[in-house]
């Protein structure tokens, strides 16, 4: 079986992809000892730029393995592209020098005052999710993965994290706060992401050009 490892302190996202990965004969794993490496600097102005550099750093100190790294957010067309890479710091007063992330209650009541005078129609947006996979400080490819939607004026439903209570998907009627793990990453940007690298790994595997 083929490793890969990913870069991650999260222990939800590690068991979702590794969830995906199982049938494709590939086993996940974390970086050992991540939580003591040094942070990288998310400083890139595109989902891209952050997920190689993450992935080009973390990859250096397990050399020889290929090492996935993923960057994410919400773009919403009516504010521009917002919060973009800024996602996970959208409540600070200057989201694109605050150092630390903000608590998703107050990102998200943001993105509503933002939107208050936005017309249901002009509320459109997406999650965007790009993968690095690098190997010894290079990146090796990368993958997008987007899901449509419409920026509710209230929050709803329980699950999930971040934007899902207010990111309405309309395919399925639900917002992405009322779907199941499964269910999400059937639909969500970080599945289709994923989806695509295990592609990539299974078709490089079976070429042994990895
Ligand atoms: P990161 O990719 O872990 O840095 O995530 C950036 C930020 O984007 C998160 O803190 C969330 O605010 C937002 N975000 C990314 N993916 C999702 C998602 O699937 N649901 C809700 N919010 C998300």
């Amino acid at each position: 079986m083929r490793r890969v490892l990913i870069a991650t302190s999260n222990p939800g996202k590690l068991r979702d992809f590794a969830g995906a990965a199982a049938v494709h004969g590939i086993e996940i794993d974390g970086i050992p000892n991540f939580s003591s490496l040094p942070l990288v600097v998310e400083d890139g102005h595109t989902f891209e730029e952050n997920a190689r550099k993450k992935a080009e750093e973390y990859s250096r100190y397990v050399p020889g393995e290929i090492v996935v790294a993923d960057d994410s957010g919400l773009e919403v067309d009516a504010l521009n592209g917002a919060p973009g890479v800024h996602s996970a710091r959208y409540a600070a007063d200057e989201p694109h020098l605050a150092d630390a992330n903000t608590d998703d209650e107050a990102n998200n009541a943001r993105v509503l005052r933002e939107l208050k005078s936005i017309p249901p129609a002009k509320r459109t947006g997406r999650f965007v999710c790009v993968l690095a996979a690098a190997r010894n400080g290079k990146t090796l490819a990368t993958f997008r993965g987007v899901a449509e939607g419409v920026i509710l004026d209230a929050p709803r439903g329980t699950n999930g994290f971040g934007y899902d209570p207010l990111f309405y998907f309309p395919q399925i009627r639900k917002t992405f706060a009322e779907l199941s793990a499964e269910e999400k990453s059937k639909y969500s940007h970080r599945g289709a992401a994923f989806r695509q690298f295990l592609d990539w790994c299974e078709k490089r595997i079976s070429e042994n050009a990895i």
